[in-house]
């Protein structure tokens, strides 16, 4: 379908407001949720060393190259491509990043549904008096069930849905410019409760010590999924907000404020799981529940745990908010201009189609649990396939485009503001995008599916 100028298209109003939206998409439950359970399942420290590589050396560009994109075409994640390479295949790239964000959005909203959850508990007491097991016991439970965990995921969806349909601007841009400082400074505080937790020490060790007889291949592919998502990298999101960034903005310093950003919250997350994970002995290998089942322990064991367990589940639901926005904010872009959609209608299609998929994450922690596809469960496979499969290979093929399609010319216009800036990070840039990126994710796939050892 042709493209159509839109007469005016919305964009972020400040600085300020573009790395508070972008921060908001990439700090989210795969910070606080997800980066803790995958780190404890593969090892720690060593899983920590090679996360962090991946997002200096492959996510931050990644991310770069993304701002270029939408900031050049000034369109929705497939709409860049057809509009910055006519009439060729490039715009796939756009079409997997929908794909991904459906299933990204259906798993998450699950997770998403969990903090309301645990919110209104927190409100409602419900973590005093409990021991360790009875955390434990009571989170299966509940995750098992069908009416309660659905629930919230709607509820969960309708939020997300509320905000994309107001706009970006008005919503996202003025909130998360005060609550993601917030969030930062609660996660402090529990992180100091959790230090001085006897037998803390142990959990520093597991988070900081790397122990390479823990690594398997498979892990480094893990651990590039891991940044990835971490980073909102690989299907687009980034390029439909680097469409709403101004002309003047410095790309490079942005998402290199971005990636820091989301890096020091995934390790003060760490640090505030892992010392209570073993003071509290917990398997840092327990899964999804991992954060459901250690947070309560520590707030039940801390001086006005009642309140700071109702702040801390209501910033991590307004973190999660923030990112699922931005996974909606992509489907709904592409709707709207591309298939011509009203951004109204666009919206409710977009987040009931999503929804319906979501359910069945959500269901399979409960009646679908024994579902299994290849011995993995609905849930599980949305999250695999969208972390490990379809966001690396979407950062490979958009380093591609970026660096040998685009090409450095434009590159450069684009990262020194025609000219205004001093650009001096093109080159190594290029290097970036043109192999190491490409080669570096394609040597990951390769060993973490086991094709090459
Ligand atoms: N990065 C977010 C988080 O860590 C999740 C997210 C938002 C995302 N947008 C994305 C992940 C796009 C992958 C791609 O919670």
């Amino acid at each position: 379908m042709a493209n159509i100028e839109l007469p005016v298209r919305d964009s972020f109003s400040s600085k300020l407001g573009v790395i508070a939206a972008a921060a908001g998409s990439a700090v989210g439950l795969g910070n606080i949720w997800r980066f803790p359970y995958v780190t404890g399942e593969n090892g720690g420290g060593a899983f920590l060393l090679i996360y962090l590589c991946f997002v200096f050396a492959i996510g931050f560009p990644v991310m770069l190259a993304e701002f270029t994109i939408g900031r050049r075409a000034k369109r929705n994640a497939l709409g860049s491509f057809k509009k910055l390479a006519p009439g060729k295949p490039w715009y796939l790239i756009g079409s997997m990043g929908i794909v991904a964000a459906f299933m990204i959005l259906a798993f998450y909203s699950t997770i998403a549904g969990w903090t309301l959850e645990y919110l209104v508990q927190a409100f409602a007491n419900g973590f005093e008096g409990k021991t360790s097991e009875q955390f434990t016991r009571s989170f299966e439970v509940f995750q098992s069930g069908s009416f309660r965990p659905l629930l919230w995921q709607l509820v969960f969806m309708f939020l997300t849905a509320f905000i994309i349909y107001k706009g970006v601007k008005n919503g996202i841009e003025k909130y998360t410019k005060v609550l993601m400082p917030l969030l930062v400074v609660l996660i402090i505080i529990i992180c100091i409760r959790s230090l001085t937790l006897e037998g803390a020490k142990e959990g520093l060790d597991f988070l900081f010590r790397p122990d390479f007889s823990k690594i398997k291949l498979t892990v480094v592919l893990k651990a590039l999924g891991q940044a990835a998502f971490s980073l909102s990298i690989g299907m687009g999101t980034l390029i439909t907000y680097g469409s709403y960034i101004q002309r003047d903005n410095n790309l490079p310093v942005t998402a290199l404020q971005v990636s820091l950003a989301d890096t020091i919250i995934a390790i003060l997350a760490g640090v505030m799981i892992f010392p209570a994970v073993f003071a509290f002995n917990i398997n840092p290998a327990e899964g999804p529940g991992l954060v459901f089942i250690v947070l309560p322990n520590i707030f039940e064991q801390m001086a006005g745990g009642y309140f700071f367990a109702i702040i801390f589940f209501t910033l991590l639901a307004i973190a999660a908010l923030t990112s699922t926005v931005s996974v909606l904010e992509v489907v709904v872009a592409y709707f709207s201009e591309e298939l011509n959609m009203k951004r109204g209608k666009a919206t409710i299609i977009a987040a009931v189609a999503i929804s319906i998929v979501g359910m069945f994450a959500t269901l399979s922690f409960g009646p679908l649990k024994n579902a299994l596809i290849f011995g993995r469960t609905i849930f599980d496979w949305f999250d695999y396939l969208s972390a490990n499969i379809l966001l690396p290979l979407g950062a490979i093929l958009i380093v591609i485009f970026v660096g040998w399609y685009l090409g450095k010319k434009k590159v450069r216009d684009e990262l020194s503001n025609q000219g205004e800036l001093k650009g001096s990070f093109v080159n190594v840039f290029m290097v970036i995008v043109k192999f190491i990126a490409p080669i570096a994710i394609t040597l990951a796939f390769l060993y973490g599916l086991g094709l090459i050892s």
